[in-house]
């Protein structure tokens, strides 16, 4: 079976795939619209979302499916204190295949770990969005039309924002991809993705202070909101909220060619005036994510029939489970009871199998 829990699950091949089969579902909507009749996604939000919720649900209802699942924790038997792990057992019985975000990191590996049907993570805490990174790429191919020697600059919240975490990871397996990373000191990104992303990868990265001093290198800009909820200290909050603001003056800096993506919704970090440059992908972006979801969904579907990685563990087979402890409060190792477990990265470091974080 084959889940979608971080990039790094999917082969370059396997990207391309989906970004394919999107393609084509955009090329050829009418021979899509029943290829899921009969099919089940369940649709399990702990944590607020609008167009991630209801772009999966689209799809699912594009392709010929249905849909069953809550958009609240809180009405679901989640509030009587049930796990991920037994939510998990009891929906992959009514569901073919589950959609699952959380505030708590790792939930949906853990959920996969249970399931009898395969799981996408939509979205877990600060650490990964794969599905958005996806609908990143499909966007990228469309408006940029490659992968490979390309420059992206990623501006605002990259401590917290997971979709910054999760395209990084994705274009680490492109040649010539020049990363810039544009944030206050306080919202640098975390020390795992350079230590296991970037620097394994080869990848060019660079961290600066303002947008003016790079707009013109760009191909691509991606900007991010400040994460609000995610802030321990709502004092800091305030202090970084507005950074970075994208206003027409700044755009003039880019190049035509450039592309704004945006994983939305937006609070003030791009004005509304440079939703009229044709450079602004990111309502485009939107609709991408629709198709691409589309895809993702009826590809697990199907590899889940072919019978795709069977005996691949989930877990690394030489998991570390003894004498370390994970230091992240917002992981589900801390949250639930399940056991620790660490694997050595790149650097030789050892990280935390659902967050990714390094451990005392
Ligand atoms: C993003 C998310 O949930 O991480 N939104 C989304 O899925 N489209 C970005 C955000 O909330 O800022």
């Amino acid at each position: 079976m084959k889940h979608l829990i971080d990039p790094h699950d999917l082969s370059r091949k396997e990207i391309e795939d989906i970004v394919d089969l999107a393609l084509d579902i955009i090329a050829h909507r009418e021979m899509y619209s029943e290829v899921c009749k009969g099919k089940k996604l369940a649709t399990l939000f702990y944590e607020p979302s609008t167009r991630t919720r209801l772009s999966f649900t689209a799809a699912m209802m594009e392709l010929g499916g249905n849909v069953l699942g809550f958009s609240d924790a809180q009405s679901s038997s989640v509030s009587k204190g049930e796990t991920v792990a037994d939510t998990t057992k009891v929906i992959s019985c009514f569901a073919d295949i589950i959609a699952m975000r959380h505030y708590v990191e790792g939930a949906p590996f853990v959920s996969a770990l249970n399931s009898r049907v395969p799981v996408i993570n939509a979205g877990d805490g600060s650490h990964s969005h794969p599905t958005q990174t996806l609908t990143d790429l499909l966007t990228i191919k469309r408006e940029i039309g490659r992968f490979d020697h390309i420059t992206v600059g990623f501006c605002g919240d990259l401590r917290y924002g997971r979709t910054v975490h999760s395209l990084i990871k994705a274009l680490s397996r492109y040649e010539g991809v020049k990363v810039v990373l544009i944030s206050p000191d306080v919202l640098r990104i975390p020390d795992y993705m350079k230590k296991d992303v970037l620097e394994p990868n080869g990848m060019e990265y660079r961290e600066v202070n303002t947008l003016e001093e790079v707009m013109s290198e760009l191909d691509v800009l991606y900007m991010t909101r400040v994460q609000k909820e995610r802030f321990d200290d709502l004092d800091e909050y305030e202090r970084v909220k507005d950074a970075y603001i994208l206003d027409a003056a700044k755009m003039k800096l880019g190049r035509p060619e450039m592309r704004v993506l945006h994983p939305l919704p937006r609070v003030n970090e791009i004005t509304v005036e440079v939703d009229d440059d044709p450079r602004a992908a990111y309502f485009r972006q939107v609709e991408n994510g629709k198709f691409v979801r589309m895809a993702l969904i009826y590809i697990l579907l199907r590899w889940a029939e072919e019978g795709k990685n069977p005996d691949e563990p989930l877990v690394p087979e030489d998991v570390i489970r003894e004498g370390h402890t994970c230091n992240n409060p917002k992981c589900i190792c801390n949250t639930e009871n399940v056991p620790a477990g660490f694997r050595k990265a790149a650097d030789d470091t050892l990280r935390c199998i659902y967050c990714e974080h390094q451990p005392d």
